[in-house]
């Protein structure tokens, strides 16, 4: 089972609606970079993930193969009782994350040491009470949020967490582990210890009987189910540029490019609103309705939609529209608060970023629903609305003004090999 995790923050390469040609050279020769990188990547040998049962690149397009489990469970006292071997000086802990020590301990660790873009510009800052939701879902298990620590000093060193999740892939509904947070103190870089992460964390979810995981990778692994492609709004376009997000596009001003990206002060939808806790059951039967038509998509109940969609400050906001004539909710849009540190920057230190969770729109078209959550987040301090090309978000990203990423992520399922790729389109799931 690997991280799950985001992708490197991305930069924004096309600033201007009406990208220069210019832009477009330098973007083709980057998706010609990145195309080469990949084939390296499929070329390469994967010590760890070739023993693993997960789809393998030699077996891609081979139809023999049947969809589902790669392995049956064993018998929970087959699984190993004790944990992985880790090198002498390191020893295993279960994190407590309701101490607020050990919060902040990991907060700590991942702040300094977690997932950067390639030019290290920018690294992701997800906060504490960030932490605590994300980690602590209906049914959680304390024993899948696993820390390393130095024995001498007890400082935490690497992290690994697990999270359980109904998925359904088409018509079979699987719980299974979310795998996220894996990190590794930069110190302590190419020894091996992510693999015995991984290990131990699908130890301590087979003990559960729990023998299936989704996580997602920057990095290309042994084999993405899809791959995904963030895509970003500018909010406040001047920061973005100052601190070296974006690019002033070609023949653009600041002034210019300000006017481009500027929002109204109101939301225009009538019932458009914050979600509140009576709107629970009817949130959760629009979610419902709408996650069936993919392939690979939660199956949330209300006590999800409760801990998942309501929102929580500096967390996650959920809006919907309510008729103002039948008071029914007719859709909805979310998304998270994850701001990244600006890494060696005079006058900016956070970018404050939201990403797009789950929106469904039944009444509401699309691009006036999502320039509603525009408004919102812009309102709300975010200096930029990031979003993946997944579900139906391609409908209005570039209508919107939304720019493509110049990073992928990777989706991948532990243990159930799918008998085809699936187009972004087709995936319902947004992990954190
Ligand atoms: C990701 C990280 C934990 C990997 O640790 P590392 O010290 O670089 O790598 P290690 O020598 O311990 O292990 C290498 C193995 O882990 C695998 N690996 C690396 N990143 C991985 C990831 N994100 N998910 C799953 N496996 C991963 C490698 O593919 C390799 O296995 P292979 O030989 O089968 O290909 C570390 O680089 C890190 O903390 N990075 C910053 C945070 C981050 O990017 N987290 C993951 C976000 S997706």
């Amino acid at each position: 089972m690997a991280d799950n995790n985001a992708p490197p923050e991305n930069h924004d390469s096309s600033v201007d609606a009406n990208v220069p040609s210019e832009n477009e050279n330098e973007a083709s020769i980057d998706a010609l970079a990145r195309k080469v990188q990949e084939s390296l990547s499929h070329a390469k040998k994967h010590k760890f993930w070739e023993t693993q049962p997960v789809g393998q690149f030699k077996d891609l397009g081979d139809s023999s193969l049947p969809e589902g489990p790669i392995e049956q469970p064993t018998p929970l006292s087959e699984v190993k009782q004790e944990p992985f071997n880790l090198p002498t000086p390191y020893e295993w802990i279960t994190c407590n994350m309701d101490s607020d020590e050990m919060c902040n301990e990991v907060y700590a660790l991942l702040t300094n040491n977690y997932v950067e873009d390639d030019e290290s510009m920018f690294r992701f800052n997800y906060s504490k009470e960030f932490l605590l939701w994300a980690l602590r879902p209906p049914g959680y298990y304390r024993s899948w949020h696993i820390g390393v620590r130095v024995k001498s000093s007890k400082k935490l060193v690497a992290f690994i967490t697990g999270v359980p999740a109904k998925i359904r892939v088409r018509d079979t509904v699987i719980v299974m582990a979310e795998v996220n947070f894996l990190c590794v103190h930069k110190k302590l870089r190419s020894k091996r210890l992510a693999p015995v992460m991984i290990k131990e964390v699908t130890r301590r979810v087979h003990l559960e009987n729990i023998w299936q995981a989704a996580y997602t990778a920057g990095v290309v692994l042994p084999t993405p189910i899809t791959t995904c492609q963030y895509w970003h709004r500018s909010l406040n376009p001047k920061k973005l540029i100052d601190v070296g997000f974006s690019r002033l596009g070609a023949r653009m001003t600041m002034s210019r490019t300000i006017k481009l990206y500027k929002l109204p002060e109101q939301t225009v939808t009538p019932g458009f609103r914050k979600m509140e806790p009576h709107d629970v059951p009817a949130v959760t039967r629009l979610l419902r309705n709408y996650l069936k038509l993919f392939v690979v998509a939660p199956d949330f109940d209300e006590d999800d939609v409760e801990h998942w969609m309501l929102p929580k400050e500096n967390v996650v906001d959920s809006y919907l529209v309510e008729s103002p004539d039948t008071h029914e909710i007719t859709d909805f849009c979310s998304f998270y608060t994850l701001p990244s540190s600006i890494l060696g920057n005079q006058n900016h230190s956070t970018l404050k970023a939201a990403y797009s969770y789950y929106n469904v729109s039944t009444k509401t078209p699309w691009l006036q629903l999502m320039n509603d959550a525009l408004i919102v987040a812009k309102k709300n301090g975010f200096d930029v609305f990031n979003a993946l090309d997944v579900m139906h978000n391609e409908t209005f990203l570039k209508e919107l003004k939304f720019g493509p990423g110049d990073g992928k992520l990777h989706y991948y399922l532990y243990n159930y090999r799918l008998k085809n790729v699936l187009r972004p389109s087709e995936l319902g799931l947004v992990l954190l």
